[in-house]
């Protein structure tokens, strides 16, 4: 086990801010984490757990141990007549994990195509897009739990997915004492596929590429273009312009409060929920307000995707975290003051 000091977290966050480990350790097995624990050095000291960094936003020197999940491996576990049940190691990175799968006959992952980060990071953030989230496809995770050193296993109900939520995103000591924030090391995720194979198709972006190409049964390595496709003409890819995906929840609001803004914006973008809510697209709102393009010090708004921040200042003069969080914050005043929506940031500060 190698401790590392002073390591730069730029190569390692996809705002591409600049930030350091004061101390970060590379975690390529359950050994690793057993070595840690059992060093007196490090068994008590507070860690945080770092996947792709596709999904946080640094606002300083991490002071916490910081444990870059490496963790690797795909396999298929099991194949029944109703499903397939694949595993990977937290370390993967999920887009080629997707991809893998396709080439070797497991369809189901692919609206979750190009999708940035990790497979570990996957169930923290319970990832999405064009109708798929990961708790649709998934079968139970290992962990290791930082405190006590022990592995366990969660099932699906036991992460408590929400919508871009599971029990990895909340502190331990809330209500309920149900938290894992910090407490949790993923090492592996398994999914289920079901068979047979269904395409999900509803979303509005692929319903324009069915009408576009006359395709009407794609197959999934159809949609899995058509997903990738869709995605490199809306968002920014991180490697040429620093981007944490959306920034902000798309926010759900009563049919009384939707019928008020309706009242006022017509043109307002929502859809209806199982639950009976609406849901509001938040880069409507954002776009509404006039942010799309807009620059404040290096960080800005997409000119594509309102809900997008960006880093506009590239890798020599990159936007800071207290840049990027400046702009939320004058982001969700200004949603406040003209809809009475407060929005709600999507990527974990740090
Ligand atoms: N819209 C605007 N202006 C904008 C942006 C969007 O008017 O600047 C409108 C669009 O025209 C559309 C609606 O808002 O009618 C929704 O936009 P889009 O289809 O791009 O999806 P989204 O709600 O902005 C969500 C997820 C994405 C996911 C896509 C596709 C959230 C916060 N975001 O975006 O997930 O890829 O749907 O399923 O739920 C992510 O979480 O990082 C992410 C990229």
């Amino acid at each position: 086990m190698i401790v590392e000091h002073n390591v730069p977290l730029q190569p390692h966050n996809s705002f591409g801010i600049v930030a350091r480990a004061h101390s970060l350790v590379r975690i390529a097995g359950e050994a690793d984490v057993a070595a840690l624990l059992a060093d007196a050095r490090w068994h008590a000291a507070p860690k945080f757990v770092l996947g792709g960094g596709s999904n946080i936003v640094l606002t300083g020197d991490v002071k916490s141990l910081v444990l870059k999940v490496e963790i690797m491996g795909r396999r298929l576990v099991e194949e029944t007549p109703r499903a397939w049940i694949l595993e990977a190691g937290a370390g993967e990175t999920w887009h080629d994990v997707v991809r893998w799968t396709l080439e070797e006959g497991y369809p189901g992952l692919e609206n979750m195509a190009l999708i940035p980060g990790t497979v570990g990071g996957a169930p923290v953030q319970n990832i999405g897009a064009y109708g798929v989230e990961l708790q649709d496809r998934f079968e139970s995770l290992d962990a290791i739990d930082l405190v006590t050193g022990r592995s366990f296993m969660l099932d699906a109900a036991q992460c408590a997915f929400g919508y871009r939520d599971s029990v990895f995103k909340h502190a331990a000591g809330g209500p309920n004492d149900f938290g894992l924030a910090g407490r949790a090391l993923i090492t592996r995720v398994r999914l289920r596929l079901p068979r047979p194979w269904k395409p999900v198709l509803g979303y509005l972006d692929l319903e324009r590429k069915m009408a576009e190409t006359g395709i009407h049964a794609p197959s999934a390595q159809q949609i899995f273009d058509w997903v990738c496709a869709v995605r490199t003409a809306k968002l920014p890819d991180w490697r040429v312009l620093g981007n944490a995906g959306s920034f902000f929840k798309n926010p759900t609001v009563t049919p009384e409060q939707c019928a008020d803004i309706i009242a006022r914006d017509p043109k307002i973008v929502h859809y209806p929920m199982a639950d009976g809510s609406i849901k509001l697209a938040a880069g409507w709102l954002i776009d509404a307000c006039g942010w799309k393009g807009k620059t404040m010090g290096n960080a800005g708004v997409y000119e594509k995707q309102a809900l997008v921040l960006v880093n506009r200042g590239g890798k020599a003069h990159p936007a800071t975290g207290g840049e990027v969080m400046t702009l939320a914050k004058a982001i969700q005043t200004s949603v406040y003051e003209r809809f009475g929506i407060r929005l709600e940031p999507e990527p974990v500060v740090v």
